[in-house]
């Protein structure tokens, strides 16, 4: 299996918030379940770079649209990085080769006689940056955005759109599974019930430069649409790279319901025109709501993804995206429903059912994975039905129903909960242990296909909870040692407002348990998988690194974060001020007074808009942190080497 997922390619014109993260999540996941079940799936996400929205942002802010775009397609790349997307490729539409693409694509149809130079007049939209026609125009205005349209006559080239009417029609009502949920091929049905115009794709430099040049007249770019939809071929390499054709047979794009037309009509029969076959699926997903209206970049209400992720951790972010919005409907977004799933289904049905096995195979199995006995009906009942959830899951995700997927995961959750109230093995341990041994091992059983099949929502926590039970292969070992460690999902208290753009943060529950230092002694090797270790590097590299060791002054909380801790530290005569990722483990009172190792050449950077001028080292073993500090207390601004 080669299956191919695609996200829509962004505009850089603003920075990416909550519904950006949210189809590139849902993208990642899909490719991600596609992978665990055996494909190599390739994903491909990126940024639309050319066009009137764009060239209007760089104007606004005074600066070269090449600059502009060099600039805001970072913020994008660095949403996939905290997101922890996994692509294959990040496309730019200002990449040379796909500059190729679209001018070989145009200059073709061109010579098949499918591109026309003509004069027109019609109703433009600038927001949308399309003619609309007059019936599509909802009174008198543009039908997505509600702004005025205004009359424009000018010429340019036009692809025969229209010809491609019916063939578009039979494609739609022969394939079903062409257009998902399935209640949006209506949509598209009766957009083309009427008649289908040609498609304008050009626009004279004298109105917008940023774009690509037509390759047959040098007066006139590229239209954005006929650009960035194109994207989705260059990204596999059409046409010379060996294999794009397979993978483009398996292709789905997720988009949101807002560029359906553009993704069907427009698209498909670009492709016809081309002869290349249509997409496999494009899945048009829903809104994602703030109150009632849609959240957008021009509407101003938008949440920052981002600092979401840093206040619940991004994992538990992904897990909500998904669950909390029945794929393909409208969701409302909203923190404190992020914090009841985190709670119900992430802390106390997982979490903390993992915390109470683990706990009583620490005291009564020596910590280490209990072989089961006979399996009594109750039993093989439950570990057949894991079996049977891995391939409930397997064929959901496949058809993309991911929401009814985690759906499935959940309940079985809760029956392995329940399984564990019915059959006590913290009372039966007492008189009978095989017994007792044998319901561990069913649960301990469950949890690694639930881990397994939540490892493309939660990669890092779900790879952290196999290794915790004696399962780091995806196959739990009898006799393999178990790590209970901290709880894997901290609670949070919901605030008291529902839905507002910048939410109150959130209590812990239990705020920073883990508060003196002392306590990191209980890190424990091998806990987690480290990481591979770094190329060589010269002495004078490291060299170049001053490490030194300051005395907190002052400590307290960032707040709106309960990660970050701002900290005065003295380095010997000089104060700094350090923002610092530790607030999860350490109280602030807790670090008042100890000397620990600072970076202290480090550029200042800002966080949650403080500055910090340095850096706190740390060791790591996934979640589990403890600072640096050396034996015996040195003097501040001593070197450390
Ligand atoms: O349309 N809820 O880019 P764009 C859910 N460049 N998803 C949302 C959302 C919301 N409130 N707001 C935006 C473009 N999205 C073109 C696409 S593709 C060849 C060219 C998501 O920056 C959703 O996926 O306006 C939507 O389709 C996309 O962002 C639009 O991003
Ligand atoms: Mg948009």
């Amino acid at each position: 299996m080669t299956d191919y997922f695609t996200t829509p390619i962004y505009y850089v014109n603003d920075r990416p918030h909550i519904g950006h993260a949210y189809t590139t999540v849902l993208a990642d996941v899909a490719t991600r379940y596609a992978r665990l079940f055996g494909s190599d799936a390739f994903l491909l996400t990126g940024t639309d770079e050319h066009g009137q929205k764009v060239q209007q942002a760089a104007q606004r802010r005074g600066v070269p649209a090449r600059q502009h775009v060099d600039e805001l397609h970072l913020a994008f790349k660095t949403m996939c990085a905290d997101l922890e997307i996994e692509y294959d490729r990040f496309i730019r539409t200002t990449d040379a080769d796909h500059v190729a693409v679209v001018q070989g694509a145009l200059a073709r149809l061109k010579d098949e006689g499918l591109i026309e130079k003509r004069q027109y007049g019609g109703w433009y939209s600038v927001g949308e940056e399309r003619f609309f026609d007059e019936k599509e125009l909802v009174d008198g205005k543009d039908p997505v955005s509600g702004k005025p349209v205004e009359w424009v006559e000018e010429v340019n080239y036009f692809f025969k759109m229209s010809l491609y009417q019916t063939r578009l029609i039979d494609h739609i009502e022969q394939n079903p599974g062409a257009i998902l949920p399935s209640y949006r091929r209506q949509e598209v049905l009766g957009f083309l019930r009427q008649p289908l115009a040609d498609l304008c794709i050009s626009r004279p430099k004298s109105r917008l430069e940023w774009g690509i040049e037509l390759p047959f007249d040098s007066d006139f770019v590229t239209y954005v649409w006929f650009d960035a939809l194109l994207n989705y071929l260059t990204g596999i390499g059409y046409p010379n790279a060996p294999g794009w054709p397979e993978r483009w047979a398996e292709a789905t794009h997720f988009i949101g319901k807002d560029i359906l037309t553009t993704h069907t009509v427009y698209w498909w029969s670009m492709l016809m025109a081309l002869g290349v076959d249509v997409p496999k699926r494009v899945f048009a997903h829903g809104w994602w709501l703030m109150g009632d209206s849609k959240m957008s970049k021009s509407a101003g209400n938008v949440v920052d993804p981002l600092a979401l992720k840093d206040r619940y951790g991004v994992e538990v972010f992904r897990f909500f995206l998904l669950r909390e919005m029945v794929i393909g409907q409208d969701a409302s977004f909203s923190e404190s429903g992020l914090i009841l799933r985190n709670n119900s289904e992430l802390a106390d049905d997982l979490g903390n059912l993992v915390n109470r096995v683990l706990n009583l195979v620490e005291k009564r199995f020596d910590g280490a994975v209990p072989a089961r006995g006979t399996l009594l009906e109750d039993d093989a009942t439950l570990v057949g039905d894991a079996d049977a959830l891995e391939a409930r899951v397997r064929d959901l995700t496949a058809a993309l129903e991911l929401h009814k997927a985690l759906d499935s995961v959940v309940a079985y959750v809760r029956r392995l909960n329940k399984y564990v109230n019915d059959t006590k093995p913290f009372t039966v341990v007492k008189t009978d242990e095989a017994r007792a041994a044998t319901s561990l091992w069913v649960v301990l059983n469950g949890v690694t296909t639930v881990a397994r099949l939540l490892s493309p929502v939660m990669p890092k926590t779900m790879a952290d909870l196999l290794f915790r039970i004696g399962a780091a292969s995806g196959v739990l070992v009898v006799g393999a040692p178990v790590v209970k460690g901290e709880p894997l999902f901290p609670k949070y208290e919901v605030p008291v407002t529902t839905t507002e753009a910048v939410p109150a943060p959130p209590a812990p529950v239990a705020p920073a348990t883990a508060t003196a230092l002392a306590t990191a002694t209980e890190v424990s090797t091998g806990e987690f998988a480290p990481g591979p270790l770094l190329p060589e590097i010269e002495f004078g590299d490291f060299a170049k690194v001053d490490l030194r060791v300051a005395r907190v002054v002052e400590a307290e909380r960032v707040p709106k974060s309960d990660k970050l801790l701002k900290l005065q530290v003295d380095l010997g005569g000089t104060r700094r001020q350090i923002v610092a990722g530790i607030g999860l483990t350490y109280a602030p009172e807790a670090l008042i007074g100890q000397h620990l190792v600072v970076v202290a050449n480090l550029k200042p950077r800002k966080l949650f808009g403080l500055e910090s001028q340095g850096m706190i080292l740390a060791g790591k073993s996934g979640a589990v942190l403890s600072v640096v500090s050396p034996l015996a207390p040195v003097a501040p601004g001593g070197s450390v080497s």
